[in-house]
């Protein structure tokens, strides 16, 4: 017999881990409802090149890649963005803005896998398109402190940075695009000394260096020394004073902002300013991030479109919530077996059974055929609120039996007010 286990990076979650899955979830749509984020369900496979385009290499080379059987170049997503994206240029393209727009769903990626790092995971996706303004920034982070506080999460903190004030270093410096998404690339993953091996310009690489000796001190303390750092350069001194007013915005409003990161970059090719990611102390992976594009829409082939947007990784949050031991609220449905005490009485039984669902009760059928004492034993077992027998002498009456088995009490009940008094 094969022995046959899920493909490496990709889990089955039972019913604990599906509940705090779906828990984030829920809290996610919640967020996008108050946030006032329509939903819109986007498909897992796309076309390759739609996914690739301006993702940059790093995702690029971590795609599920496939050809169809019509021979087609295609891909399961990697993210949610691309596709939100694409809507803007057709679907969405007359849509009035600013146009909020959510997802959730999963997302694949070949990461190497270890703790809270899958192949298959879920994101939820907030996109905000048609404002370039700052507020617009501090709603991507002020949303996610939304969700994080709403989940329950404890001593989650933000990193923000713009990723503007690199680029505008470099570009000012004649770095062409290319080199400045290689560099970037290697910042992302800390990896300094490859990066700065890119760039052939000394003062360059004395400029980028000394940015990432300002690390330190309070967030505001550091927002303000990149912005003296940068003076002459004014595109980067833009983007700084850009991630001092995003810092004023969200911390006035109590997000818990841990550091402005001079040298902050991320995975992601698309960014041209504020970018941000969310942590928790117990994990040394984010939980979060997202952050400004202001030209995917139009390399798509849209009008130039400014957008901010962030995703949240739900299967991270899922584990910081088990991580932090947090007791996820309790169902408030009242459960019930219904046992009808011979097999002639089934239909009755189901009848009742039906009655009690549409009453919104959570009802467990009995449909093991068992004896009386095994079927309340075993209801028992399952914490079970309340066992429906269902017995020919009550049913003359239009009775059952109900035991209540958290009190340890029990009393014939008129079916006609069962609903009322299990639910
Ligand atoms: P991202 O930073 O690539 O951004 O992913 C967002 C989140 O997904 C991460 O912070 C992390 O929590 C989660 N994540 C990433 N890789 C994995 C993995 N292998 N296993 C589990 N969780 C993972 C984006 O995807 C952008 N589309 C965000 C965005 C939206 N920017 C603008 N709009």
């Amino acid at each position: 017999m094969p022995n046959f286990q899920t493909v490496r990076g990709m889990r089955d979650l039972l019913a604990e881990e599906a509940a705090i899955l779906n828990f984030v979830v829920g809290k996610a749509r919640e967020t996008a409802q108050l946030y006032g984020y329509k939903e819109v369900i986007t498909p897992v496979v796309e076309p390759y090149e739609l996914l690739s385009a301006k993702s940059g290499e790093e995702i690029r080379q971590r795609m599920f890649i496939f050809k169809d059987l019509g021979d087609r170049d295609v891909a399961l997503r990697p993210e949610f963005t691309a596709s939100i994206a694409r809507l803007a240029t057709t679907a969405l393209k007359t849509e009035p803005k600013p146009l909020r727009v959510f997802s959730v769903g999963s997302v694949y990626r070949y990461d190497e896998p270890q703790r809270g790092r899958y192949r298959e995971f879920w994101q939820s996706n907030f996109e905000l398109m048609g404002s370039s303004n700052s507020e617009a920034d501090a709603e991507a982070i002020l949303l996610t402190n939304s969700l994080m506080k709403a989940s329950g999460l404890q001593g989650y903190a933000f990193k923000i940075g713009n990723i503007g004030v690199i680029r505008g270093v470099l570009t000012q410096m004649n770095v062409d695009d290319k080199v400045q998404n290689a560099v970037l690339q290697r910042m992302d993953k800390k990896e300094y000394y490859e990066a700065f091996k890119l760039l052939d310009n000394e003062k360059c690489r004395t400029v980028l260096q000394g940015l990432l000796e300002l690390k330190g001190g309070t967030p505001f303390e550091t927002a303000e020394k990149i912005t003296e750092y940068v003076a002459g350069y004014a595109e980067a001194e833009a983007a700084a004073d850009n991630l001092l007013e995003i810092l004023q915005l969200v911390t006035a409003s109590g997000c818990p902002v841990r550091a402005v990161e001079p040298a902050f970059a991320r995975g992601l090719e698309y960014y041209t300013g504020m970018i941000f990611e969310v942590n928790v102390p117990e994990l040394d992976i984010a939980l979060g991030g997202g952050g400004r594009y202001d030209r995917l829409i139009e390399v798509f082939g849209g009008e130039p479109t400014p957008a901010v947007g962030v995703a949240h990784g739900l299967d991270r949050v899922a584990l910081a919530l088990q991580t932090q031991k947090t007791e996820l609220p309790a169902g408030r449905r009242k459960t019930a077996v219904v046992i009808p005490v011979k097999p002639e009485l089934k239909a009755e039984a189901l009848k009742i059974a039906q009655l009690l669902m549409e009453a919104g009760v959570s009802v467990e059928f009995e449909v093991m055929g068992r004896k009386m004492g095994k079927a309340l034993e075993d209801a028992d077992r399952r914490k079970v609120d309340y066992a429906v027998i269902v017995g020919e002498r009550e049913l003359k009456d239009d009775a059952v039996v109900v035991k209540d088995l958290v009190k340890r009490e029990q009393s014939t009940m008129k079916i006609a007010e069962l609903p009322e008094k299990i639910s």
